[in-house]
């Protein structure tokens, strides 16, 4: 019996290169993305999220193997926090009871590399709180006081706050569902290619994500950690944010982490 998944964010970047891999590999991938995809919905809204919810109902038959929620944009702009992290839970916990009723079932969120730097608690707290109305105002606040980026570093670091807390509750850990993040350094895609095709960008951002280890990512280079975390064999990872950052979360963190 192929394994079915729902891949959001799956018409470009990360999620395309993820849904690649696992067709290639016999997993049935249902793609979900605001264009190109089995499923087009609109994660910045709460109609949008409850749509690709019904419509992964529809499409998936009733239960599911794997969820890979890959959509997300790096806006400085409140919509960012409103597709990183809300988007992104309402459609783990949407798609949480067709899962329970998978094979082997298992669910990986895209955090980011972005989650250790600096981020602005009010964003961060009003996120975990689940106000989304609230998140949105003090990311506008952000953006007013001219610090836009701590909006997409902010949806990074709540969104794998959630993943921690959450993988261990009874409804996804007591459920057998083991439940991780990613959080990649810098992987070239529509994303990033902007900022990397001049040398102040990429200086800017190196600066920011060192990697020491062969450099920038190939989004196919990211696809098979996906692919792994949400197979079969991972039985006991869980609650995870998995660094695939060439060494820049090592060298930016050095020894705090523990
Ligand atoms: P991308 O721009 O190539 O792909 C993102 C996809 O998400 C697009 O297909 C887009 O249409 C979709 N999307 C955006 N807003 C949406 C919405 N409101 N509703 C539905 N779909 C929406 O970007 P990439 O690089 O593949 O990013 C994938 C994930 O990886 C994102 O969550 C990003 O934050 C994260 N990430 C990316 C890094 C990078 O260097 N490219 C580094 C670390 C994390």
């Amino acid at each position: 019996m192929p394994r079915t998944f729902l891949i959001t964010g799956s018409a470009s970047g990360i999620g395309a290169a993820t849904s690649a891999y696992l067709r290639e590999r016999g997993v049935r991938v249902i793609g979900a993305d605001r264009r190109d995809a089995d499923i087009t919905a609109d994660l910045a809204t709460g109609a949008g999220r409850a749509a690709l919810v019904d419509r992964a109902r529809d499409l998936a038959g009733d239960k599911l193997d794997g969820v890979i929620a890959c959509a997300g944009v790096a806006l400085f702009d409140p919509v960012t926090i409103r597709v990183n992290h809300f988007g992104a839970v309402a459609v783990l916990e949407g798609l949480r009871p067709l899962l329970a009723r998978g094979t082997d079932p298992r669910a990986v969120v895209v955090s980011s590399v972005a989650s250790v730097h600096q981020a602005d608690p009010d964003i961060v707290d009003a996120a975990l709180a689940g106000d989304e109305d609230a998140a949105v105002t003090a990311a506008g606040a952000a953006v007013e006081r001219g610090a836009g980026a701590q909006v997409y570093s902010s949806s990074k670091v709540a969104i794998a706050r959630w993943v921690r807390r959450t993988a261990i509750t009874p409804e996804w850990a007591g459920a057998g569902i083991p439940l991780n993040a990613i959080a990649p350094g810098t992987v070239v895609t529509p994303m990033t290619r902007g900022m990397l095709d001049s040398e102040a960008g990429r200086q800017l951002v190196d600066g920011s994500v060192p990697m020491p280890l062969h450099g920038h990512a190939r989004p196919e280079q990211v696809a098979p950690l996906l692919a792994w975390l949400s197979s079969p064999e991972n039985s006991h990872v869980t609650g995870q944010v998995v660094f695939v950052d060439g060494g820049a979360e090592a060298v930016l963190r050095g020894d705090r982490t523990w």
